[in-house]
């Protein structure tokens, strides 16, 4: 008796389909991709535009703040964070022109605690991370980083970009 699809076949289509997704598995990185932003990219959300999710970086990590639409929005108190990384203003409790950086050079202790807690207290419990800019993710001569580590955000379910 001769059936046209043996059940031995099942049992090796079945047994090369698993070999072949634990393959896949095995090749999966180890962390999951994250999105980079360039600097050029961050600024388009930079809450003057309706309807568009509103970012803003701290210590190189991006955050989606349009639930902090009143703050960041195209009025907003502290529209001039957004669109940018703003780590020296954050730190400093400054909205001067001139801090509008990543730049952390010169602070003093006192204001990179500061920094630390609002990053944490603040950006990290409340918005969602959607990103990181290329100062964390890549080296000055634009080769990956190798000690990147995406920040834990437990809390927060990261929507999988990819
Ligand atoms: C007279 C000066 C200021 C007053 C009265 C003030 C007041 C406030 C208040 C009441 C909040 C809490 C709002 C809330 O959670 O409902 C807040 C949040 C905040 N302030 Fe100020 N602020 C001042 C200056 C500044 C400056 C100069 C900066 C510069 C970086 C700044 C940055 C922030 C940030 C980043 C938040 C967090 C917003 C968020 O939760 O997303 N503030 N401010």
């Amino acid at each position: 008796r001769t059936t046209p699809f043996p059940f031995s076949v099942f049992v090796l289509l079945v047994a090369l389909f698993n070999v072949s997704s634990a393959d896949k598995l095995k090749y999966k990185a180890a962390t999951k991709p994250v999105r980079l932003f360039t600097e050029e990219e961050l600024r388009r959300y930079d809450g003057n535009r309706e309807g568009e999710p509103i970012y803003m970086a701290i210590k190189g990590v991006v955050f989606d703040v349009t639930e902090g639409k009143e703050f960041y929005g195209k009025h907003g108190p502290y529209n001039a964070l957004v669109g940018k990384d703003s780590t020296r203003a954050v730190a400093k409790m400054s909205l001067e022109e001139e801090d509008l950086t990543s730049d952390i050079s010169g602070l003093t202790a006192e204001q990179l605690r500061s920094l630390e807690s609002i990053f944490e207290g603040t950006y990290k419990s409340k918005y969602p991370i959607v990103g990181y800019t290329a100062a964390r993710i890549l080296n000055q001569d634009g080769s990956p980083n190798e000690d990147f580590k995406p920040e834990d955000q437990p809390h927060f379910h990261i929507k999988d970009e990819f």
